[in-house]
Formats: C-alpha cells, sequence, structure tokens
C-alpha cells in the first residue's frame, strides 16, 4: 500500500527540471525519432491476454441477436457462444465475463433463479469450460438479470436490503463454483459481500475459486447499451427507487474508491475493479497505487457506443481510438481490462 507513490514521482520530476535541464543538452524528441526507438522506450505495452471479454448468454439454440445499442455484440445461445468462446481463446484471449438474459417469468423478487443448478448461467459455465477448460470464466454475481424490479438486490421498504440480498448472492456464487466457475465476480455494491461470499466459498469447499470484486462501481449511465442488452434496467414504479444510488458509487467521489478497494481486499478479494474505465482513469491510479492485488478495468457498454457511434458517423477512426482507449487503461494501472472490444483488439494485435 503506498499512497504516496505519485506524489513522490511528481516531486522527482520537478526536482530533476530545477536542476539539471537545460535545453540544448536535452531534446526529449530523440526518444520519438521514429518507430524503432519510440518501441523501445514504450512504457506499457497491450496483449490479447490483457482482456476479459464480457459475453451476453441467452435461451435457445442456435441464437444470436445483435444488441442494437452496441454494433458488434450479440446475445448468443449457449452454443454459439461455445463456438465463440473456442475462437477468443484462438486470438489469445483468456478470460470471460458472463452475463445472462433471463427470461421474464423467471424474475421476481427473491433472485431464487440466480443459484438454480440448471439455470442458464449455471449451464453455460458449466458448457463453456467443457469445451474450453483452459478459458478462465467470471459469472457476474447481482440479482439484476433475475429481479422484476431490474435491482441488483432484494428489495424492501422500498430500497434494496444488504444483508439479505448478500445471503442470495451466496448461494449464487457457491452455484456458479459447482458449475465450474474459476471466479466470481460481485458487481452488486451491497455491503460485505465480499466477506460473506469468500466464507460460502469456502464453507462449500472452494477455496480456489476466486473473487474479482467490482470494488468501486459508479452509478453510471455508461451502463444504459448493457441495460439494453439484458432488459434489466430498473423498472420505473413508486416504492422502488429509481436509479442505483443506494448502492453503486456517487461519481463525485474519489477517496471512497480507496476505502471500497482496500475494505475489498481485507475481506479477501483477488482482484478489485474499477468501472466505469475511461472517464475513471484518476480512480484507476489511485486505487492500483493504494492495493496490492491486480486492479482490473470495465470498459463499459457506453464507452464501447460511443466509439461505435462516432466511427459509423466517420468521425473518429475506430480502431485508432479503440487501441490508445485501450492502452491508456493499461497506462493508467490495470492489470485486466473488461472491454468489448476485446476481440476485435485481440484480431489487430496479432497483425
Ligand atoms: C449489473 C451490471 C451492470 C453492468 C455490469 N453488471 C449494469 C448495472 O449495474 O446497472 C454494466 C456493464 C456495462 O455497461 O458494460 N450488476
Amino acid at each position: 500500500m503506498n499512497l504516496n507513490f505519485l506524489t513522490v514521482q511528481t516531486n522527482k520530476l520537478k526536482f530533476n527540471f530545477k536542476q539539471k535541464y537545460m535545453f540544448p543538452l536535452h531534446r526529449g524528441r530523440r526518444l520519438r525519432t521514429n518507430e524503432s526507438i519510440r518501441s523501445l522506450v514504450r512504457e506499457t505495452s497491450l496483449s490479447p491476454s490483457d482482456f476479459m471479454f464480457p459475453m451476453f448468454i441467452a435461451e435457445g439454440e442456435n441464437y444470436n441477436v445483435e444488441i442494437a445499442s452496441m454494433p458488434g455484440i450479440f446475445r448468443r445461445s449457449i452454443d454459439l457462444t461455445v463456438k465463440e468462446i473456442h475462437e477468443l481463446f484462438a486470438l489469445g484471449i483468456r478470460a470471460v465475463n458472463i452475463y445472462v438474459k433471463v427470461s421474464e417469468n423467471l424474475k421476481d423478487n427473491t433472485g431464487l433463479e440466480a443459484w438454480n443448478p440448471n439455470g442458464l448461467m449455471q449451464n453455460a459455465i458449466r458448457a463453456i469450460k467443457a469445451a474450453c477448460p483452459e478459458m478462465i470464466v467470471m459469472p457476474d454475481v447481482a440479482l439484476d438479470p433475475y429481479s422484476i424490479y431490474g435491482h441488483d438486490g432484494i428489495i424492501t421498504n422500498g430500497d434494496v436490503e444488504n444483508d439479505a440480498t448478500n445471503d442470495a448472492l451466496v448461494k449464487m456464487a457457491v452455484s456458479h463454483a459447482q458449475a465450474g466457475a474459476d471466479f466470481v465476480a460481485p458487481s452488486d455494491m451491497m455491503d460485505g459481500r465480499v466477506l460473506r461470499l469468500r466464507e460460502g466459498l469456502d464453507a462449500a469447499g472452494f477455496h480456489n475459486v476466486g473473487i474479482m470484486s467490482y470494488s468501486a462501481k459508479y452509478a453510471s449511465a455508461f451502463y444504459g447499451p448493457f441495460r439494453d442488452a439484458l432488459d434489466s434496467a430498473p423498472v420505473d414504479a413508486t416504492e422502488i427507487p429509481k436509479d442505483k444510488k443506494t448502492y453503486q458509487m456517487d461519481y463525485a467521489n474519489r477517496i471512497e474508491a480507496i476505502k471500497e478497494a482496500l475494505w475489498d481486499v481485507e475481506e479477501g478479494a483477488d482482484m478489485v475493479m474499477v468501472k466505469p474505465g475511461i472517464a475513471y482513469l484518476d480512480i484507476v491510479r489511485e486505487v492500483k497505487n493504494a492495493v496490492n492485488v491486480p486492479v482490473t478495468v470495465y470498459h463499459v457498454s457506453g464507452e464501447y457506443a460511443m466509439i461505435k457511434a462516432a466511427a459509423e458517423r466517420g468521425w473518429l477512426d475506430h480502431d485508432k481510438i479503440m487501441m490508445e482507449q485501450l492502452m491508456c487503461i493499461k497506462r493508467a494501472g490495470a492489470s485486466l481490462i473488461s472491454t468489448y472490444f476485446a476481440k476485435e483488439a485481440a484480431i489487430l494485435l496479432n497483425k
């Protein structure tokens, strides 16, 4: 834990400038003369194994529907997901985040379907691990896809009830582990859920199943296209919160992100996440400097949609913007990037 790292670095730089910098001797452009020298001094690199690919799973067979607000991203049935998994693995991608689109008749206010051993999520995990055992599978742990209200937990008296939700999340995570998940990825932002998940997984004999915690997850309008993909937006009804601000973080806050990340590490998180990505890179760096576990960053659906839309209009160069954003996320301190661009970026990097 070294919170002073940034200040120390910055002061060193200032000191060097004052003491030693003299223009004709020093020319920064020498290190930028051509691509060869630039590649020698490049501080950050990207490779396909830096990426995790978020995938949306739907019921049925041979089902493949593109999400309108996320061109190039599909809701797929399990059989077609497995096909895609083989392609991703061949490209060097080693991890996927799994989300399910649950049919309306299976939704309620308890999350019961979320730990059905033969539910869509559990079947998807089993199928992927059977087809490609080396692919790291990280199912999402949160109740929103299963909630009639579109909230990440159980609603009681007009808000998400923290501790009852944790009980449900433990059952959900254990069922993911039983299906073969390598990691579980709680995205719900309940207090204490990492500790409860760790205890629950251990008690069920899954001490080797890891936890990647969405630690600093902000209440963000950048999640819009994702909620289209899963049809999981909070419903508009009196008596329930119209947004997720009582559990997801206020985007005006920075110190709070460090607090949340440190708590999660203490509770047993193997990795922490900052989400969204590009607009939150200051947070990524702060968290990176504060914790001693890998930091992952979720480059979310709205960030993806913005680039796709601008590129479609010819306003931005798609591939260049994609690579720039991914590199900048890595530079900010990400060990892993969850991104809808994973496949396209891997194809470019393999060229
Ligand atoms: C739900 C969840 C969300 C995302 C990942 N898990 C949406 C939300 O919190 O409302 C968003 C991911 C994205 O926008 O790409 N627990």
